[in-house]
């Protein structure tokens, strides 16, 4: 067994981890570079979290983020409890204070993933222990943060590149926009008119790109908006909790399908991502999914060593 490997703890700039926004270039930096020391030393055992409790609360369905903070928390010798919230909304049977109020007496830390991005500031204003978001309807930092960290293992440095969603400006679109500003990274969005990302979003992120020099452009066009990129990424066309407007957005979306004549119009060898799950078919194609631009499976497993240098710094 490799001996454990020494990690920098130090706190990011926020204690919890509802968005990416709240974190700077250097927190996100420190967050990369323990993640490479973590994935390195895979196989080590690491008792860095040894007695750490993480409590998981979802309400909705998950593979990817279930598993990597369950196993992720394992791995650093931590313990899970997991409470399947899908049947009820937190809150519902009592407050989102009590809840916080009762979990910080026996967790560390909580994941939750919630329908509505309130509830987690709700949990994390009350909770005197660190709240992370698992997804909420506004962004899904985590995701972000390893979908960076892929980048970054394949190209060097993210400066500079430029990085296309394709699809609904949803919450995985809202993180990308947070996290690529702060990484001098370029972002284009391109969706149907009325399923754009959310303009205090944009009108932020323009702001703070200011900073690093970075773009934020948003376009109905999809061969405009992939010329050029160096990235092209999706996510499903309607989002958990949106069942019921499936029908009509395969229609709205249908012109925003990531097939391989897209991509032959962004630059070449341009990766593809998704967050996952992904439906062939509809947002993407099989040949491109599975093609030799695809970076999906690489991006899930780096959410397990991302999230694990998260849990580093963000546990006392
Ligand atoms: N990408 C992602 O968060 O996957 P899950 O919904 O399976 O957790
Ligand atoms: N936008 C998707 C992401 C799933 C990981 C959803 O919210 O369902």
């Amino acid at each position: 067994m490799k001996k454990s490997p020494t990690l920098d703890r130090a706190p990011l700039s926020a204690p919890d981890l509802l968005c990416t926004s709240q974190l700077t270039a250097d927190d996100i930096e420190r967050l990369f570079a323990t993640t490479r020391i973590l994935k390195a030393a895979r196989d080590a055992h690491d008792e860095t979290l040894k007695h750490k409790r993480l409590a998981m609360i979802f309400e909705k369905d998950s593979l990817r983020t279930r598993f990597t903070f369950d196993i992720g928390m394992q791995d650093l010798g931590g313990s899970v409890v997991f409470m399947d919230h899908r049947d009820a909304r937190l809150g519902s049977r009592e407050s989102v204070k009590d809840v916080a109020k009762n979990l910080e007496r026996w967790v560390d830390a909580i994941v939750a993933r919630t329908f509505k991005h309130k509830v987690l500031e709700e949990l994390a204003q009350h909770a005197e222990i660190p709240v992370i978001n698992g997804l909420s309807d506004f962004v899904h930092p985590c995701q972000a943060l390893a979908d960076f960290f892929t980048l970054t293992e394949k190209w060097g440095s993210v400066r500079g590149r430029t990085l296309t969603f394709v699809g609904d400006g949803n919450n995985t679109c809202h993180a990308l926009i947070h996290t690529a500003v702060k990484l001098g990274t370029n972002i284009r969005v391109c969706s149907p008119e009325g399923y754009e990302p959310n303009a205090r979003v944009v009108n932020e992120a323009m702001r703070a790109a200011a900073a690093t020099g970075a773009e934020v452009t948003i376009l109905n066009d999809p061969d405009a908006a992939v010329e050029g990129a160096h990235a092209i990424y999706t996510d499903v066309w309607a989002s958990m909790g949106q069942e019921d407007e499936i029908e009509e957005r395969n229609g709205v979306f249908a012109a925003y399908q990531v097939d391989e004549d897209l991509m032959a119009h962004a630059e070449k060898d341009a990766l593809f991502l998704h967050c996952l799950p992904a439906h062939r078919g509809w947002e993407v194609t099989q040949e491109v999914m599975d093609g030799p631009q695809s970076i999906v499976y690489d991006i899930a497993e780096n959410r397990l060593h991302v999230q694990k240098a998260v849990l580093t710094h963000l546990i006392r």
